[in-house]
């Protein structure tokens, strides 16, 4: 069964970029998060990537491109779409970031795990 957990608040994610965050499960397993501000919508992805399961960022919390239009991969440079994590660019083309349900509640980040 998920449950909503607490992410971060809002502004910790400056608006147009991303942040990266440690999340305890319901089962008691910690995952590193990934998200990325559009207003005042976040969209979160498990911080691994599909191709050999490495962080996404080199830098803590950097996961956007230079033009900050897609999710990069600091590893081999994968680049994924922001709205649905699919990759669009690299050695995991056509594969996707797993996707970690994402609400935003009176200024809090709200995430289903
Ligand atoms: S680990 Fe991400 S592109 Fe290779």
């Amino acid at each position: 069964m998920s449950d909503l957990k607490t992410l971060c608040q809002l502004e910790e994610i400056p608006d147009g970029d991303s942040n990266g965050f440690a999340i305890e499960t319901t089962d008691g397993k910690r995952i590193s998060v990934l998200a990325v501000r559009q207003g005042k919508a976040v969209h979160a992805y498990v911080n691994a990537c599909p191709h050999i399961g490495s962080p996404l960022d080199f830098t803590p919390g950097r996961f956007l491109n230079v033009e900050k239009t897609l999710i990069q991969c600091a590893t081999h440079g994968a680049l994924f779409r922001i709205n649905d994590g699919h990759c669009v660019s690299g050695p995991c083309t056509g594969k996707g970031l797993s996707v970690v349900p994402a609400i935003v509640e009176g200024g809090t980040v709200k995430v289903r795990l």
